[in-house]
């Protein structure tokens, strides 16, 4: 198929006629390694619990760029899928439009308003109704070292960004890669909120990129921001373009590069393919952000249907992901901490329970910040207009000034 997205559409319509009511059909992303093995514990105990047959729809894509694009297609076509990968405001978007289905007996008999902290259970309910429920919380700002580069480097663990800078200086120096980077723009912006938040810190984050305050994009924070990626940029693989984020992670595991900015997925990859946090790979915040968190909860909204089973299936789905049990398993594997807080973390890694700490700390501070290049802060329409800035800058010589002009306006186009 030349066109993808013309491929992705029409294998979507060809899927339709093939769900049958006793199925539940489930849109995700999690295609790479460390999330196929994840999503993989929640289809054996649908299956043993339901009975019903879990239809699966994934479209491969990071950040779910692809599989966004799908479902507007077959919701709009009238064929949403049961059960759908959303988050953050889309899940406001699609309960706007009418057409999701709330399970609020269920979050009622199981007592959800107790059980999940405020800000995730607002994040999955629509109108006060409960539309979707919390697999987890990502943490967005870490950097995954592979420690035996770094030594071969005679360089040191960075605790700066100008420390960071000089690591990178080292690794080049013995001719390996000292940022592994796909060439994709959710990539390129994952970077650039990582690097904002070193750089201005929780409370120009919050104004830039969730408030959108024209101020606040034109600080010279943000200026520097693009100053700092154009510096992260020359350290990149010229050759990147179209590769994958777990491509990525696979360099820095197999010692081709010193490390990778990038959400805790990645260490998904890491413990997929036996790796062991302290020993094969770290995790450090990215350099400056310590005291800070940029989170991303990824839940399964539950589309509207008139199929009593369907809504059976759905409802059994959400009961599996609101378990400990299940939080637990899914999560260790994942490379996330789980949603719910009552969870036991003793079975999780470092880099996990340095995640758990950290998120703790900053609910009671203001140093938590939603993603936005992953759909946790702002319209698609938004996110889109910062992909395009952050990447047409990364893959030209566009200076900072020209850069932070060209991300005002977009942004303010997007809104209008
Ligand atoms: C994020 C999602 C993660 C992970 C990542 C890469 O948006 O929340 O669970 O899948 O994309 O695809």
């Amino acid at each position: 198929m030349r066109n993808p997205v013309l491929g992705l559409l029409l294998w979507s319509v060809m899927h339709t006629s093939t769900v049958w009511a006793q199925d539940l059909e489930v849109l995700h992303w999690w295609t790479s390694g460390g999330e196929a093995q994840s999503v993989a514990v929640l289809k054996k105990v649908f299956k043993e619990k339901s009975g019903a047959t879990w239809k699966d729809f994934n479209i491969a894509g990071g950040a779910g760029e692809n599989a966004l694009k799908v479902l507007k297609t077959k919701a709009l076509a009238g064929h949403p899928p049961a059960a759908v990968q959303m988050k953050g405001p889309q899940i406001q978007d699609w309960g706007k439009m009418g057409l999701l289905t709330s399970i609020n007996d269920l979050a009622k008999r199981e007592q959800w308003d107790e059980k999940l902290p405020k800000e995730i259970a607002n994040a999955v309910k629509y109108n006060n109704n409960w539309v979707a429920v919390p697999f987890n919380v990502h943490r967005i700002n870490w950097v995954w070292v592979n420690p035996k580069v770094l030594a071969q480097a005679k360089a040191k663990v960075p605790t700066t960004l100008a420390e960071l800078f000089e690591t990178a200086d080292k690794i080049k120096k013995i001719g390996l890669l000292p940022f592994a980077h796909g060439g994709q723009a959710w990539q390129d912006a994952t970077v650039f909120e990582e690097l904002l938040l070193a750089i201005a810190g929780p409370d120009l984050y919050r104004k830039a990129l969730v408030q959108l305050d024209p101020k606040a994009l034109q600080s010279p924070e943000v200026k520097a921001t693009f100053e700092a990626l154009r510096q992260y940029s020359s350290y990149l693989d010229k050759n990147r373009k179209g590769l994958d984020w777990d491509k990525a992670t696979r360099l820095v595991m197999d010692g081709k590069a010193g490390m990778q900015f990038m959400g805790d997925w990645a260490k998904g990859e890491f413990i997929a393919a036996g790796k062991h946090p302290g020993k094969d790979f770290l995790c450090i915040p990215v350099p400056g952000s310590e005291d800070s968190f940029i989170y991303n909860v990824d839940s399964f909204a539950f589309f509207e249907t008139k199929s009593k089973n369907t809504k059976k299936n759905q409802e059994q789905l959400a009961a599996i992901i609101m378990d400990e049990a299940f939080q637990k398993t899914f999560n260790v594997k994942k490379g996330s901490i789980p949603a719910v807080p009552t969870t036991k973390m003793e079975d999780f890694d470092s880099c996990a329970k340095a995640s758990m700490e950290s998120f703790v700390k900053t609910s009671k501070t203001t140093g938590q910040v939603p993603s936005m290049a992953h759909q946790m802060a702002s319209s698609s329409e938004v996110m889109q207009a910062v992909y395009d800035v952050v990447e047409a800058h990364i893959n030209s010589n566009m200076s900072a000034d020209e850069a932070v002009k060209r991300l005002a306006k977009s942004i303010r186009e997007a809104t209008m």
